[in-house]
């Protein structure tokens, strides 16, 4: 392969997993303020399929393009300015997110300030894992609910991408952590902290829970109307990241707040998440990793929605 050029997977049209083909592209060049990071692992989350399956990415962009938000790996060069990192830093971030990053591909570019040091005990796969659905879950129980010690805290899809880390995220504030999820992951979720675990598929989670302080939504539909009866009366919060249609029915009338969050780039939260790795207090359970060019595949096992922790794609 030509020295400028790079392996990527890359779409012409929406359409289901086999429009991801892997092509040879132009390698990116860093511009002012930014790194270019040549791609170790790269982690896949559900915006992934919903923007393969609609043909666009949420700022608009349409086809051909590379998916990809979360990447870990070295920075092979420096752009114009750039004194926070240098060639061979070991790198992990989520960049450019809602806009098309590319992380599906062997190099990307983006803004120094999307990316963190990575944690220094995990392996790029793991730190590959944790940008997107970390950043989501701190965004969410630290910046907007802010989780204050001893708090009752529920969270939806507790086994999923976002709902592991935030069990454990949760836990780091010191608050009491309920989860929904099947039985068989009941083991996995309390080995990461959870007190008390509802199977949603044998028991109505709103009649099960009561006087909670933050509920993390992540499943849309009825659940945020029902997630607000479990919420404690004039200073309960609900943080959905999922859009919702307008006011949640029952918010008002309870003096809940209920809105939502999409996650941002942030190198403090990514260094604050580094942190807690660093510490033991947070883990990240990848549940499958596939070499770059099964990316099909991989989002073919993602989108069966019943994933406990992450999927990975190895790069490099
Ligand atoms: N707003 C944002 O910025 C943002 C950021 C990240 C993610 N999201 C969205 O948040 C959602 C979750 O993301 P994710 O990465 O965590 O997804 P994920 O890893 O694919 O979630 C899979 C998990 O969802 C659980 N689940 C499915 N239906 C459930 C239900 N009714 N009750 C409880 N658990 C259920 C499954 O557990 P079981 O097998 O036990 O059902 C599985 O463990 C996605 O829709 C994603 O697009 C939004």
């Amino acid at each position: 392969m030509a020295e400028n050029t790079m392996r990527a997977v890359s779409q012409d049209e929406p359409g289901g997993p086999e429009v991801l083909k892997i092509v040879e592209t132009a390698r990116p060049e860093p511009g002012a303020g930014e790194v270019l990071v040549r791609v170790h692992a790269a982690g896949i989350n559900p915006t992934d399929w919903k923007t393969r399956q609609r043909g666009r990415f949420s700022d608009g962009s349409t086809p051909p393009f590379t998916l990809g938000f979360d990447v870990s790996g070295v920075v092979e060069a420096v752009g114009y300015g750039v004194a926070l990192f240098q060639p061979g830093d070991e790198v992990f971030g989520m960049p450019r997110f809602p806009h098309p990053a590319g992380a599906y591909a062997e190099y990307v570019t983006a803004p120094t300030r999307h990316f963190a040091p990575k944690p220094p005990s995990l392996d790029h796969v793991h730190a590959a894992a944790l940008p997107l659905a970390a950043l989501t879950a701190w965004q969410a129980l630290v910046d907007t609910a802010d989780v204050r010690p001893g708090e009752r805290v529920l969270i939806h899809a507790a086994a999923g991408g976002v709902g592991h880390l935030a069990v454990q995220i949760a836990k780091a504030r010191g608050a009491y952590v309920i989860g929904t999820a099947r039985a068989a992951k009941h083991g996995f979720l309390r080995d990461l902290g959870a007190d008390e675990l509802v199977d949603y598929t044998e028991q109505d989670f709103a009649e099960a829970v009561r006087d909670v302080d933050v509920v993390l939504e992540a499943i849309g539909g009825d659940y945020p109307a029902r997630s607000v009866r479990t919420l404690k009366p004039g200073t309960g919060r609900l943080v959905s990241i999922l859009p919702m249609d307008g006011p949640v029915p029952g918010a008002e009338d309870r003096g809940v707040r209920a809105g939502f969050v999409l996650v941002e780039p942030d190198c403090h939260a990514l260094r604050e998440i580094a942190a807690l790795v660093e510490d033991g207090r947070l883990k990240v359970r990848v549940q499958e990793t596939f070499p770059l060019e099964k990316a099909a595949d991989a989002h073919a096992a993602g989108e069966t929605g019943r994933t406990a922790g992450k999927i990975v794609l190895t790069v490099a």
